[in-house]
């Protein structure tokens, strides 16, 4: 009791003012090195065993009852297909792949893989073909920078995942630039991956531009060609969303006080959507877009007395402080273009007029939310559905939908010592009139990981769980724009790194990985986070309780620590080997199987180095979610990531994407031009390109059997 009163006590202090600037990391954001911005001292547990694998068996043994109970319901026997209970062997037909460090991408024996719509292949307006010297406008006609989050939309348009394996609207998002491999003008300056070419104090506007249409999400038809090879149809329903695009904010945030800006005084708009990492696609088929690392895009140089007198020091509101906006300059230093125009300024948020609506304060309130597209309308307005939450957003992840019952979904917030959410829908899903609107009003709630297996989730609705005026929140819209003070002040469990969710379809079970935070400390393991220094990461798995999706609590187990063969557990209880080493896991995806497919994001900074130098490059594997069997199925070229995966409907065709390819180049490398790859083009004067993949069977058999 006196402990609850304590962390509310502490909160209350929070609430009424900024967090002191000096308690956030005001590093520079770097890709891979997300802002640690979590310094709430809510619970994390105690270690509760002498060594973090015995307590991993111990953990095992105790839910496995749990868990075959939870199987046996009939909601279990429902939505398991004859095929996959049918199912004996293993699921994983191929050879293991080794790791590599080739500058190519490497499948098993009797697959091929073509790379397909690069960063700059045009989709759109007047097709103009990629060079390094397209202007800003023509970026807005090709493919974005940094692919991520993927789906297949079958060209029927009917369901995401029954129809056409030939033909199809391929929707994937864009994370991030490079601005290096952007611009002619970036030649000869030492520049690393976030660096950008300066104009003296200002940057060019047509750069940034450019830089601003690199990101957002692609929309673009593909269909096989006589050779059989998938190729971009010039097609009406092609489509660029870029960092411009007016976004309308719906759900409880809409109108709110807190995003009222000079672009949009009534809080109704925004423009763009920023850093989408991961993806979701809802069961009434439209694509969600989820907006990642976005605070350090924008920069506030607002200040206040500092305890120390005559000394001053930065002075964020609460909505930004907790999110990690720069202090300093921003990500690309966007608000200095040098026209000055609107859409540029507004990256700087410092108080700059009278009220919110003569400038740009609240236009970081506008971002960290899920985007809704609808793939087959191309003059539909995206909607930020702020109902969902306001974090560095992952994937979001549907339970399998339930006529007549609430849509359930899951988000992760990737940052050392953050959450996971579950949202579920308030009005009930009807297949003939299911929309996004559905989005737009339920209970968001975070989860708390107890370490005997449970778990439950806690509402954050605005009158409960203590999220009240005397704790300082004033409106389900301020709780929402508040997510993680929320989840806080509940006392949520800090997890390391949440990435991608995935549903097993035929179980209803849900996989997180979390991908890995070196920042835990001994006293801060839990069961669900058991490592300190946990460098290589794991993923969690839960089962809902009595296999309701809607269920207030849950049953939670460990699927893998990844690592090195010393320090790695799979759910056989076996270490990793040759065949399956791994770290950091992020893209999680199951396909129709149920096969598990896991894919892998070391950061730059240890990526081929010191203890990771064993896993190679960033790869993918698959499991068998029900034995615990994982093998390596692929693996990518120099400095990249592999993320975004997705079948066509009869799994005989896989897409996925190689993101920033080329990252690990210094600012000493870039402008000696001994760049570490030059993947896919691989020809002189091209710089390394993001790009998807698409993989096939020689023999026309199913990806992964
Ligand atoms: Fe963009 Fe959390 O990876
Ligand atoms: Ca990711
Ligand atoms: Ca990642």
């Amino acid at each position: 009791m006196s402990n609850k009163r304590n962390l509310r006590q502490k909160y209350a202090r929070i609430m009424q003012g900024a967090i002191p600037a000096d308690t956030v990391d005001q590093q520079p954001l770097k890709h891979g090195d997300e802002p640690l911005c979590n310094h709430s001292n809510n619970p994390t547990f105690a270690s509760i065993l002498g060594s973090r694998l015995q307590r991993r068996q111990v953990l095992r043994g105790s839910l496995a009852f749990a868990v075959t109970s939870m199987f046996a319901g009939p909601i279990a026997n429902a939505l398991r297909p004859a095929a996959a209970t049918a199912q004996t062997s293993s699921m994983l037909g191929f050879k293991a792949v080794p790791v590599n460090t080739t500058d190519a991408i490497v499948v098993p024996e009797g697959y091929t893989a073509r790379t397909l719509i690069p960063w700059g292949e045009p989709i759109t307006g007047s097709y103009p073909a990629y060079r390094l010297d397209n202007t800003g406008a023509e970026q807005g006609m090709q493919v974005g920078s940094h692919h991520d989050g993927m789906h297949f939309f079958p060209i029927e348009g009917a369901s995401p995942s029954e129809g056409s394996s030939s033909d199809g609207l391929l929707v994937l998002n864009h994370e991030y630039v490079e601005p290096r491999y952007m611009h002619p003008s970036a030649i000869g300056l030492a520049l690393d991956s976030d660096g950008v070419p300066m104009k003296g104090t200002v940057r060019d506007a047509d750069e940034v531009l450019k830089e601003l249409n690199g990101h957002g999400a692609t929309v673009v038809r593909i269909r096989t060609q006589a050779d059989g090879n998938w190729g971009v149809v010039r097609d009406d329903l092609n489509r660029r969303i870029t960092m411009l695009t007016p976004m309308a904010i719906s759900g409880p945030v809409r109108g709110s006080n807190l995003v009222k800006t000079k672009y949009s005084p009534d809080g109704t708009l925004t423009r763009g959507t920023l850093n989408n990492c991961g993806h979701g696609v809802t069961p009434w088929n439209t694509y969600l877009t989820c907006e990642e690392n976005w605070a350090g895009y924008f920069r506030n140089g607002d200040v206040a007395p500092a305890s120390n007198p005559g000394e001053i020091a930065p002075n964020l509101p609460r909505e930004q402080a907790r999110y990690g906006v720069a202090t300093g300059v921003s990500r690309y230093g966007w608000e200095l273009a040098e026209t000055g125009a609107d859409e540029y300024i507004r990256f700087d948020v410092s108080t700059k007029a009278a009220s919110p609506t003569e400038d740009y304060r609240n236009e970081p309130n506008t971002f960290g939310w899920v985007v809704e597209i609808d793939p087959f309308d191309p003059n539909s307005t995206p909607h930020k559905r702020t109902a969902l939450g306001r974090f560095a957003h992952e994937t979001v992840s549907f339970q399998p939908v339930v006529e007549g019952q609430p849509v359930v979904c899951y988000s992760g917030d990737d940052a050392r010592f953050e959450y996971i959410y579950k949202f579920v829908s308030a009005q009930p899903y009807r297949a003939a009139t299911a929309s996004g609107a559905l989005l737009d009003e339920g209970t968001l709630y975070v989860a708390k990981f107890n370490d005997d297996g449970s778990g439950e989730w806690v509402a954050l609705a605005y009158g409960q769980n203590g999220l009240t005026p005397e704790n300082g929140f004033t409106s389900q819209a301020d709780v929402l724009v508040n997510t993680r003070l929320s989840a806080d002040f509940v006392g949520a469990t800090k997890m390391d790194r949440p990435e991608w969710g995935a549903v097993d379809p035929t179980t209803g079970e849900v996989y997180f990985a979390l991908t890995n935070n070196s920042r835990r400390t001994e006293e801060q393991v839990n069961a669900a986070n058991p490592r300190p220094q946990n460098n290589t990461g794991h993923i969690i798995r839960w089962r809902e309780v009595g296999e309701i999706a809607t269920s207030n609590t849950f049953q939670w187990d460990l699927f893998v620590l990844a690592g090195s063969p010393d320090n790695s557990r799979t759910l056989e209880g076996k270490s990793l080997d040759a065949d399956n080493i791994f770290s950091s896991p992020d893209g999680l995806w199951i396909d129709p199987s149920g096969r598990l497919w896991i894919q892998t994001d070391m950061s730059e900074s240890v990526l081929n180095k010191g203890d990771h130098e064993q896993y190679g490059n960033n790869q993918m594997l698959a499991a068998d979610p029900r034995t615990g069997e994982i093998r390596r199925f692929l693996t990518g070229p120099m400095g990249q990531e592999i993320t975004g995966v997705v079948t066509t409907p009869d799994q005989r065709t896989m897409f996925i994407n190689v993101q920033h390819p080329g990252a690990t180049a210094t600012a000493e490398d870039f402008v000696a031009g001994s760049l570490p790859s030059s993947w896919p083009d691989h020809a002189a004067g091209m710089y390394p390109r993001s790009a998807t993949v698409v993989i096939t069977k020689d023999d026309g058999g199913v990806i992964g059997s």
